[in-house]
């Protein structure tokens, strides 16, 4: 029997205006797909904004559904539309933020865990880590480096 130990790094900053201006730039664009999001039903409005290796930024956001599973969360739009729209261009950051009508979204919101896997799908193939940055509506921000501290032990293709 072997213990190993598996190390997860994050930076919190106590609020964005304290991040470089690129990120506070790519956050904006998060806010900003945020306010766009389509959740009649459970009120919780996500945005994700990812920046290109080519400089372009590509957004998304949730897309509920009467049918509830139907729907889908801002993070796979978002990575999806940069898979359709610039396929094999590398992702360097991706930005979240969320909001609540019912409530005010004080912490940091970090992907959902099936977000993470098909996030960790397009780090893997572009084989360079790609930045995290994640917050709700005001408060703390979180930054992790690369996937690999939000998902541990990843599904991936060399499995099959
Ligand atoms: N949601 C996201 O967009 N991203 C996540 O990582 C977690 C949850 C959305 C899905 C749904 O529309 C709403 O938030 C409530 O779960």
């Amino acid at each position: 029997m072997k213990k190993t130990q598996i190390t997860a790094s994050a930076t919190i900053y106590n609020t964005l205006s304290e991040l470089p201006k690129e990120d506070i730039l790519l956050m904006n664009k998060a806010i900003e797909a945020r306010k766009k999001a389509y959740a009649p039903y459970s009120k919780f409005y996500v945005g994700a904004a990812l920046l290109l290796e080519n400089g372009e930024v590509v957004i998304g956001n949730n897309q509920e559904n009467a049918a509830y599973p139907s729907g889908m969360c801002a993070e796979r739009v978002a990575v999806w539309h940069a898979g359709a729209s610039f396929p094999g261009v590398k992702i360097k950051k991706l930005a979240i933020s969320a909001s609540s009508t019912l409530k005010t979204v004080d912490q940091p919101i970090g992907p959902c865990g099936a977000c993470r896997q098909a996030l960790s799908e397009y780090e893997i193939h572009q084989k360079t880590p790609f930045k995290v940055l994640f917050m709700g509506e005001i408060g703390n921000v979180v930054l992790v480096d690369s996937l690999t501290s939000l998902l541990p032990y990843s599904f991936d293709s060399s499995y099959l």
